[in-house]
């Protein structure tokens, strides 16, 4: 399906957001809501599903002062579409991956990286018949929570049975191999203040558009992100808001987002013990290399540069060949915070040659696919009981199962969170290197041509780089599934239609 242009007779300005169409999630971390639980269900009698989803308080992305109590989110995969009767033409609409479902393909698998121990196969859920119809995220302030799960549970007991609680724990700041997390996100253009399709923006920035990640509005490309465009008739009720680049079509995507959610099982004990190797049982060099592998310290110092103003003020532009953070470590991989041309004075001569790849610094290392196409808005949460590195290394930790629920939205699965994890995370061939892929995300499987992926190298300012070889899989997948996050009246009329 093609990406329709922005029409240039309908000024973008007009679009407002209506934040009560938009579930609290897209603009919210909820952060002072330290508990969640996150209920997948399969429908059990759809016309009782139906009417519960009709009906049901989804909080939105209205700011509240002070906040509720506890909010909850709901989203649909592809099959939850379908179990509720949504007419097959208008299922058809949403993206191809949506519809195929994460574990639904073994390419795709392959693609992501879901093979050996995280071959979909071996998943809790997620996969064959453990498909969830629904997710519904519950985030609830200290204490708020357990009453309102079971007040939804029984609510929805008629039209759902629950396929898997995913239940989360508050280990504070950091993520289960003990740094710091939920530091760097992209920032939303709510005001629709950044021209559609700029092209002039040629340094890294921060800002996205709306539409990298909300349905219906426009994306980096100035282009309206393919979804589901009916004919009004369909929406009797009115419900639908009309597209902006379509008037005369009832937009269902609109408000909308995908929400991706991965388990990944975190080897905490393996993480820091294979440091320690490493690092011959020197305390100071572990900390350099685990830095290393994330490219921030434990505390979230970006070690690109560590005096940099805040934590996330910071560009790799000084430091292209990795000697100060790895290209291959994570933050770098996951974002490497480039713009559509290698950096350079403006002018045109100069944007020329750097186009060409005549420039000095581009030269022999392959080009990174410009970031502003490929953000992810993360909203993940850790489960488990945390494990302390001193634990870890003593090895008296216990076989437990911890890490995190990691959770993103976009606007385009293919573009954003698949390419990101497969181009940038489990490739063994990415920004010039080979041999290794995302150190902390690998699956340490052989690539292309039975190339190895357990490597990983960190660049010294003189002689070759320092290498790392036997990098064990620190992160195994075991569940996982692609969901469409609707605009909240877009959700009622899935109820109905
Ligand atoms: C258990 C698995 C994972 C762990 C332990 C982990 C850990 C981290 C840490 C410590 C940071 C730095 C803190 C921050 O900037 O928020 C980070 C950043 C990030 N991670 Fe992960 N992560 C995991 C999985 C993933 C996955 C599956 C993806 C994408 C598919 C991903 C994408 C990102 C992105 C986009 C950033 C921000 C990079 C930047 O903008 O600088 N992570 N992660």
């Amino acid at each position: 399906m093609a990406e329709t242009p922005v029409n240039p007779q309908v000024p973008v300005r007009t679009s407002r957001v209506d934040s009560d169409d938009v579930q609290g999630l897209v603009r919210f971390g909820y952060k002072h809501h330290t508990e969640a639980v996150f209920l997948l269900l399969r429908v059990r009698e759809a016309q009782a599903a139906r009417a519960w989803l009709a009906g049901v308080c989804v909080t939105s992305a209205v700011e509240m002062n002070p906040v509720p109590d506890s909010t909850l989110q709901i989203a649909v995969s592809s099959d939850g579409l379908r179990a509720l009767g949504v007419s097959a033409d208008i299922v058809d609409g949403f993206s191809q991956e949506f519809l195929d479902g994460m574990a639904g393909d073994p390419s795709r698998a392959r693609r992501l990286g879901d093979e050996g121990p995280s071959d979909p196969k071996y998943w809790a859920w997620g996969s064959g018949n453990r498909v969830p119809h629904c997710a519904v995220l519950l985030y609830a302030l200290p204490g708020c929570l357990e009453a309102r799960r079971l007040a939804i549970e029984a609510q929805c007991a008629a039209g759902f049975e629950v396929l898997q609680r995913l239940g989360t724990t508050d280990i504070g700041p950091n993520e289960p191999f003990g740094f710091r997390d939920g530091i760097s996100q992209p920032q939303l253009d709510w005001d629709l203040a950044q021209p559609a399709s700029d092209r002039t923006q040629l340094e890294y920035t921060n800002l996205s558009c709306l539409g990298e990640f909300l349905l219906g509005y426009p994306n980096e490309y100035g282009l309206y992100t393919p979804r589901p465009l009916l004919d009004p008739s369909r929406d009797a009720r009115g419900l639908l808001p009309r597209a902006a680049e379509v008037p005369d079509r009832a937009d269902l995507g609109r408000n909308g987002s995908y929400l991706v959610i991965r388990q990944l099982r975190q080897d905490v004990a393996g993480f820091w013990r294979a440091l320690d190797r490493y690092a011959a049982g020197d305390p100071a060099e572990r900390e350099r290399l685990g830095a290393a592998m994330v490219g921030r310290t434990r505390l979230g110092q970006p070690i690109v540069d560590t005096s940099a103003a805040t934590l996330n003020d910071f560009t790799y532009r000084a430091d292209p060949d990795g000697i100060r953070c790895p290209l291959g470590a994570h933050i770098r991989r996951t974002n490497p915070r480039n713009a559509d041309l290698p950096a350079g004075a403006p002018g045109i001569l100069s944007r020329l040659v750097r186009t060409l790849g005549f420039d000095a610094a581009a030269r022999g290392r392959d080009l990174v696919s410009s970031t502003r196409y490929h953000r992810l808005l993360r909203r993940g949460r850790e489960y488990g009981a945390p494990v302390s590195i001193a634990q870890a290394l003593a090895g008296t930790a216990m076989e437990t199962d911890v890490g995190l629920h990691f959770m993103c939205l976009n606007a385009n699965l293919q573009r954003q969170f698949e390419f990101v994890q497969n181009a940038w995370i489990i490739s063994n061939r990415f920004n010039g290197l080979h041999d290794e892929s995302d150190p902390l995300l690998g699956n340490r499987q052989l690539g292309a041509g039975g190339t190895p992926s357990d490597g990983f190298s960190m660049p010294q300012p003189a002689g070759p780089a320092r290498r790392l070889s036997g990098v064990p899989q620190f992160v195994t997948v075991t569940g996982g599934a692609y969901f469409f996050l609707p605009g909240i009246r877009a959700l009622r009329f899935l109820a109905s239609a």
